[in-house]
């Protein structure tokens, strides 16, 4: 079997790689589907569920933080209880109190106990390398696993830095499952990152929490910084200098109260909705604006988009608005580089409103797309073509022609979403622009992050029925 780090493999361990396969039935074979019509408008005033990056943080820390943690708007999806069911089975108390409302317990940097079992993080990247970064000082073995696409997906990213700091961690061939090993004796170490991953700096950090000296994470831009708003929330200090953020070891972390804003990157498909409708005008509550997040407000501002940001509040470490958004008639873009880590997640929705848009558009440095939960570039590709759109791939993105004077931009047909929540999603809101209905194959993965989507979609216009 090719590993890579095997040389730590222990011949005692009762932890290894053999016949691990990928965690129980994946969401991507559930079969569920929607059809969503034709519609002109979107209307509203919407709230939609908490940030996915800030929920996953908030379980890690508040588990070796010390005392009470309280967690509000906490979202509720598949993704998040997975790394809140993976705790649980380490040892943490963790209370569900009403819908998003939840309580940890914490126990101190060493209050994890061993898994009796792989730990099964089912679709979410997140959890599972920022598990890895966690686990990287634990005194125990602990195995992680995924769902079929999870388990496709690379973590040699965050296992080669780890390992240079000293830590026992394995993977087959780069991909899951991994087996962190338990070891408390890693040294900080000054990385510098090839890609601006917030995954990875967090994966660092996170080690860097018990590693002695300071571990330094450099990257090219700067990726998302939630870790970094929370870890000095429960009282850890850091230092930022540019795009390089270091860490040294700490004794403890405090419980706190973490309020979760709505996840911008649900609020994404809503604001290109809202900007391709014919009519109506869309209110979106309390989102997020970190602005290591708003990327795509600022490609959606410059294609022309009537997007208004109101009552911006900066209280607590993260910014939250209400946006308000109107039809308007946007203009073709070439996505400036450095927006790029800033909108990662939002590039399917992007997609939508390049095609609805007047003049070209493109896209490049997004390779990214093509590791996350699916191929996002392949994928995208396959559904605008099934509905009509003329587009060229790129290696790292996308050239979108644009819609043609008059008619509708989306002929109506099927698209098969490949198990991905965002592109399920982003297909959804081409029925405002499209002659027929279109089928969105696929979706159950949508509750990874948007539990209730469907439904909230109704609530303001679109007809969207499930399968
Ligand atoms: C995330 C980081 C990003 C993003 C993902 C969530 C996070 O991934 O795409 O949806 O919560 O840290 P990368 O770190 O791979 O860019």
């Amino acid at each position: 079997l090719p590993l890579q780090g095997a040389g730590f493999l222990s011949p005692r361990s009762s932890v290894n790689l053999d016949g691990i396969m990928a965690g129980p039935a994946s969401e991507t074979e559930t079969p569920a589907r929607w059809r969503v019509s034709p519609v002109d408008a979107v209307e509203g005033e919407v709230t939609v569920p908490g940030d996915k990056s800030i929920s996953h943080r908030a379980l890690l820390l508040g588990a070796i933080a010390e005392g009470l943690t309280e967690i509000e708007g906490f979202l509720e999806s598949e993704d998040c209880l997975r790394t809140l069911e993976a705790l649980r089975s380490m040892g943490v108390r963790i209370q569900q109190e009403g819908e998003q409302s939840v309580r940890v317990r914490g126990g101190g940097l060493f209050s994890l106990q061993a898994p009796s079992a792989p730990l099964d993080l089912g679709n979410s990247g997140t959890a599972m390398r920022l598990l890895i970064g966690l686990l990287s000082w634990q005194k125990f073995d602990a195995t992680l696993v995924g769902d079929a696409s999870l388990m496709k997906r690379p973590m040699e990213r965050v296992a080669l830095p780890l390992r240079m700091m000293g830590a026992r961690i394995e993977t087959r061939e780069g991909t899951p499952p991994v087996i962190v090993r338990g070891w408390d004796r890693l040294r900080g170490i000054p990385y510098k990152s090839p890609m601006a991953s917030a995954q990875v700096k967090s994966a660092l950090l996170l080690a860097g929490l018990r590693a002695s000296g300071e571990t330094r994470i450099t990257e090219p831009s700067t990726s998302r910084d939630h870790t970094e708003r929370m870890l000095k929330a429960f009282g850890v200090p850091l230092r930022h200098d540019g795009t390089t953020i270091a860490v040294k070891p700490v004794q403890r972390l405090r419980g706190t109260r973490i309020d979760v804003p709505a996840d911008f990157s649900s609020a994404a498909f809503f604001l290109v909705g809202g900007s391709i409708a014919r009519s109506g005008t869309l209110r979106l509550r309390n989102v997020g604006m970190n602005p290591t997040r708003t990327g795509l407000l600022e490609i959606l501002s410059a294609m022309g988009a009537d997007i208004a940001v109101e009552g911006l509040s900066t209280h607590g470490p993260e910014p939250v608005a209400d946006l308000v958004v109107r039809p308007a008639s946007l203009r073709g873009i070439e996505v400036p580089l450095e927006l790029v880590p800033r909108a990662i997640d939002e590039f399917p929705a992007f997609f939508i409103a390049a095609a609805c848009a007047e003049g070209p558009s493109i896209l490049r440095g997004a390779e990214e797309l093509r590791v996350k939960e699916t191929d996002r570039i392949a994928v995208m590709s396959r559904g605008l073509t099934a509905l009509g759109v003329r587009h060229r791939v790129l290696p790292d993105g996308m050239l979108i022609e644009g819609r043609k004077a008059g008619g509708p931009v989306f002929s109506g047909g099927t698209v098969d979403s490949g198990g991905d929540h965002r592109v399920a999603m982003a297909f959804a809101m081409a029925s405002l622009q499209s002659s027929a209905p279109i089928e969105v194959l696929n979706t159950a993965n949508v509750a990874t992050s948007f539990p209730g989507f469907a439904e909230l979609a109704r609530s303001c216009g679109f007809e969207l029925e499930e399968s």
